[in-house]
Parts: structure tokens; C-alpha cells; sequence
């Protein structure tokens, strides 16, 4: 219908998007083949079957294993390709993603190895789409900052090719706390800092995550909403949160869809943007989310303009090219 296709021709940016959670069932069998690796699924819908979650740690178990199928530079660079087709086609200009580079070199795939096909695949989308994209290295949350940093250090030959750094995996028991030296560091290198917090873990790691790692952006922020003098604070500061509908529902953060706060968020002063996080695993790309939460929560096109247009805002993009997409 007409929402559908406003929604699909609005140009946007994506800025919380997990490469490896964009793993689509057919992928993942064909990259099987391709590198004979037996995989504990007869079907892709199979697969499909199995992606029911009940909580973040559920899901995170699903996703760590099927990113097992990739393991050369043609497969990294294969992966992001059939992302940014994808986007494209629901009207992404640009893209900021992330990767786990723990998941990968803890299986013996040289960091370089990863580096290379995801450089690849952002060079295609620029060729084929005119689609611009950034990269964010996650440190994978559930491991110690040990490790964090020895990734970081691994990254230092390609720190001109990595926008930022986040912080992903489970959340609660693993503050942003125990990661401020490797933040630190990313500071000291002139990189951007986000972390993803306010999924399941309470409002004080908003608050971590701002105070001890100097974030740019908060990824998710959902439970800001139980703080109001944090959402005064986050209003007041312009802090973008990418928030991600279909990502909420699946992994329970809200019960239904037509509970998500979105809205909410908005009418607060939130610089809300809508995001896919993992569209593989939680069932749709980045206008399947502006769609599923426009009719859960009746939103009109002036609050679809005003979430595209806080998307090129929340951006890393310099201010030129924000004032070009606007
Ligand atoms: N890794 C991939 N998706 C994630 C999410 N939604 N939360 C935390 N870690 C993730
Ligand atoms: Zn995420």
C-alpha cells in the first residue's frame, strides 16, 4: 500500500545492524557447502524453526553458531554484499555496521581476513548502489577486557578503516564498567564510541555507558524509560538510540509490538532511530521495521520523516553529508 512504498522510498541510514545477524538460511547452507562444513540443520526451514527466542542469551547461542559457516575472506565479503543489496532495496543510503571480530579470531579466522571481506563487500555497495558505509568493532561483552584488548590491538593496522567501537553480547552481569580502558584506548585513537545498553540490563548501564565510556550513540536504550531523569538527560544531550522493533519483540524486551514505546520515545525528545539489529534471525530488514512499529503504534509519515531524518542526525557522517541526506 501507499505507507508501505513511502516507507520503502524514504532515504535512511541503518546504524544498528549486526553483519553476522544478517546470516540468511540460505547463506548459511550455501557457505556450508562451500567450505564442507556439516551444519545440525537438514533444511532451511529447519533453521528457521529453530530462531524462537525467549531472551537475548537464547538467541545470542543461535547466532554464535551459525556464524560458525563463515570462515574465508569471499565469505565475509559474500555476507555483506547480500546485506547491502538488501538495504538498498528498502532505501538505505547508508550504513554503520557492526562486527564481532571475537567470534571469528577465537575460531582461528585472522582478524585481516575478516577486515578484507567486509572492506570488499562496502566497496561493491558504494559501485552498485551508491550505498556509503562505516564500520564499528564490537567487543564481544561476555568475555574480559583482557581479550577486548588484544582485539583492539589486533585492529590497530586497519584503525583507518573502523569508525568506532561498540559493545555488544549479553548484557546484564556484564557492565560497561569493566570495559573503560579499552574504550580509553579507542578514544586516545580518535575512534567513536557506542555500546549497546538498556536492552535487558538496567538503566545505571545507560548511565555507565555514558559517564565511563563516553558513548556517541546508545544502541537499544529501552529501559532509559523506566529513568525519567535519564530520558530528561538523553533528550537534553540529543543522544541518538537506535532502537530495533522486530529485535524487541522477538527477544521479549516488549511482550507485543503494540507495546513498544517508540512513540513514547519520541514524544520525550528522544532522537529515536529505527534499526534491524539482526534481520536474518528476528524476521525483517530495516522498512519491515518502520513498518511493524507504524501500524503496532499508528504512526503518521511525519513521525517516519522524523525517524529517517534522526538516523542521518545519529550518523557518523560529517556535516555536510548529513546536511545532503536532509
Ligand atoms: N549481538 C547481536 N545482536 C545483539 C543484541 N541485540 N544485543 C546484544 N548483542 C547482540
Ligand atoms: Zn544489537
Amino acid at each position: 500500500n501507499d505507507l508501505d512504498r513511502f516507507i520503502t522510498g524514504l532515504p535512511k541510514a541503518e546504524l544498528h545492524l549486526h553483519i553476522e545477524g544478517s546470516l540468511e538460511p540460505e547463506l548459511m547452507f550455501a557457505l556450508a557447502r562451500r567450505n564442507r562444513i556439516a551444519i545440525p540443520f537438514r533444511s532451511v526451514e529447519e533453521v528457521r524453526a529453530a530462531y524462537d527466542f525467549s531472551n537475548l542469551q537464547d538467541f545470542l547461542n543461535i547466532y554464535y553458531a551459525g556464524a560458525d559457516v563463515l570462515r574465508t575472506e569471499e565469505d565475509f565479503h559474500d555476507l555483506a554484499v547480500a546485506y547491502f543489496d538488501r538495504a538498498a532495496a528498502d532505501g538505505v543510503v547508508h550504513a554503520e555496521i557492526f562486527f564481532d571480530p571475537q567470534t571469528h579470531t577465537d575460531r582461528g579466522i585472522p582478524f585481516d581476513v575478516v577486515m578484507r571481506g567486509l572492506l570488499a563487500g562496502m566497496a561493491d555497495a558504494r559501485a552498485r548502489h551508491g550505498l556509503t558505509a562505516k564500520l564499528i568493532l564490537c567487543f564481544l561483552r561476555h568475555l574480559d577486557e583482557e581479550a577486548a584488548l588484544a582485539t583492539f590491538r589486533a585492529a590497530e593496522p586497519w584503525l583507518d578503516y573502523i569508525e568506532g567501537v561498540g559493545l555488544d553480547s549479553s548484557e546484564v552481569g556484564h557492565p560497561p564498567s569493566g570495559f573503560v580502558r579499552v574504550f580509553a584506548a579507542a578514544a586516545d585513537a580518535g575512534l567513536r564510541r557506542v555500546a549497546h545498553a538498556g536492552e535487558e540490563g538496567p538503566p545505571a548501564y545507560i548511565l555507565e555507558a555514558l559517564d565511563l565510556l563516553g558513548i556517541d550513540r546508545l544502541d537499544h536504550g529501552n529501559r532509559a524509560l523506566e529513568d525519567p531523569l535519564l530520558t530528561a538527560r538523553l533528550a537534553r544531550e540529543a543522544m541518538t538510540l537506535t532502537v530495533c522493533p522486530l529485535s524487541n519483540f522477538k527477544l521479549r524486551v516488549v511482550k507485543e509490538m503494540g507495546d513498544h514505546p517508540i512513540d513514547r520515545m519520541l514524544a520525550l525528545g528522544l532522537r529515536a532511530t529505527i534499526n534491524s539489529d539482526d534481520p536474518a534471525y528476528f524476521g525483517g530488514y530495516i522498512a519491515d521495521n518502520y513498518r511493524a512499529v507504524a501500524a503496532a503504534r499508528g504512526l503518521d509519515r511525519r513521525d517516519l520523516v522524523t525517524l529517517a531524518r534522526n538516523s542521518f542526525l545519529g550518523s557518523f557522517l560529517d556535516d555536510g553529508q548529513v546536511s545532503a541526506h536532509l
